[in-house]
């Protein structure tokens, strides 16, 4: 039974390729799942909990919004970045959001007293606005930096509604993929190494899908990072205000690295600098003032060991960097 609904999937999946249509049917999946996270109000506190986030995004918008500014607040939520953009003066915001939440943001801007934020409860890819957009103010990044498709729904909105000089806070964006050994009590072994209470697993590793969900590890605590094994150094940079498809950065990236501390690899951490100007930006990496809302995300690997001097090898490849589910990561 099993196999023939795999065969089924298998064939159902090729027919929508051949047909061009899976991609379209991706999207669709996509919207709705997102829509339904957004309405769940624990992820909105938690974004509004992260203090140096919500810092952020105000120093930005009171250093660029000037009073003939329209901005737009493309996935607003609960409404904040709206809000602080009105506050600061702009003649109009537009506020979309195709998650119910937008109701609670509407209450809330009204609660302020303020008329200049027209709310717009639908998709991004269908907005019009009466006048050119100067500034777009969004939050579409995900904790792999990608995974909110922030490039593609940006990219739609600068094209089709702002100024040719139109300002994107935050626009630009370091990924960094760094070794580090896990803090001796946080690391995550792998099963089939393991006897759990005196029984020998190791023949579940027949259960092993390389590089699935199981190969990875989310966690918020910097305190469970024991150390880095190279100097940090970011493997991709990109700049929305430029950037026209996600296909033109690079599928494959590698780095050869010297070890500074010399200890044993547990995996890879994804963070990332978001970057509004020269001047504000915020981090999601393991530094003191880091923005808390986002996941540290661990691409596990085998435990290697490495002394101070050696040279570390990496290697990535992914078909899309939005497709999370296809990065293929080694170390060597
Ligand atoms: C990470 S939350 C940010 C919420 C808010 N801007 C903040 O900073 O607290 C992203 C929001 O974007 C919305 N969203 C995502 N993609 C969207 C799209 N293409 N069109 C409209 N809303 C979208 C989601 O429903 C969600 O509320």
């Amino acid at each position: 039974m099993k196999t023939f609904t795999r065969v089924a999937d298998h064939v159902l999946l090729a027919t929508l390729k051949a047909l061009r249509l899976d991609s379209r049917l991706f999207d669709v999946l996509y919207r709705n799942k997102n829509r339904k996270l957004f309405t769940n109000t624990y992820v909105h506190q938690k974004m509004l909990a992260d203090t140096i986030r919500c810092q952020r995004y105000h120093d930005a918008l009171v250093k660029h919004v000037k009073p003939d500014s329209v901005v737009v607040d493309l996935g607003t939520g609960t409404g904040i970045l709206a809000i602080f953009a009105a506050k600061c003066g702009a003649k109009k915001v537009y506020a979309i959001d195709h998650s119910d939440i937008i109701q609670h943001a509407e209450k809330l801007a009204k609660r302020e007293g303020l008329t200049n934020i027209e709310f717009i409860h639908g998709h991004s890819s269908r907005f019009v606005p009466n006048s050119k957009v100067d500034i777009l103010v969004h939050d579409q990044i995900g904790s792999y930096l990608f995974d909110e498709k922030m490039i593609v729904n940006i990219v739609d909105l600068r094209e089709r509604v702002m100024r040719s000089d139109g300002l994107i806070l935050p626009g630009h964006y370091d990924l960094f993929l760094e070794p580090v050994q896990m803090h001796s009590d946080r690391v995550v072994r792998h099963i089939w190494d393991e006897k759990i209470c005196g029984v020998d697993i190791t023949s579940l590793s027949e259960l092993e899908v390389p590089y699935s969900w199981y190969h990875r590890f989310s966690f918020n605590d910097p305190g469970a990072v024991d150390h880095f094994l190279c100097e940090p150094e970011s493997v991709l940079s990109f700049d929305l205000h430029t950037i026209n498809e996600e296909s033109q950065l690079p599928t494959q990236l590698s780095y050869s690295r010297p070890v500074v501390k010399g200890g044993r690899i547990d995996g890879f951490l994804v963070y990332f600098h978001a970057r509004f100007d020269d001047e504000v930006f915020f981090t999601t990496g393991p530094e003191a003032d880091r923005a808390m809302s986002w996941s540290y995300q661990l691409l596990r690997t085998k435990p290697l060991q490495y002394e101070t001097g050696q040279t570390l090898n990496f290697n990535i490849e992914v078909d899309r960097w939005s497709n999370t589910n296809s990065w293929r990561w080694k170390c060597s």
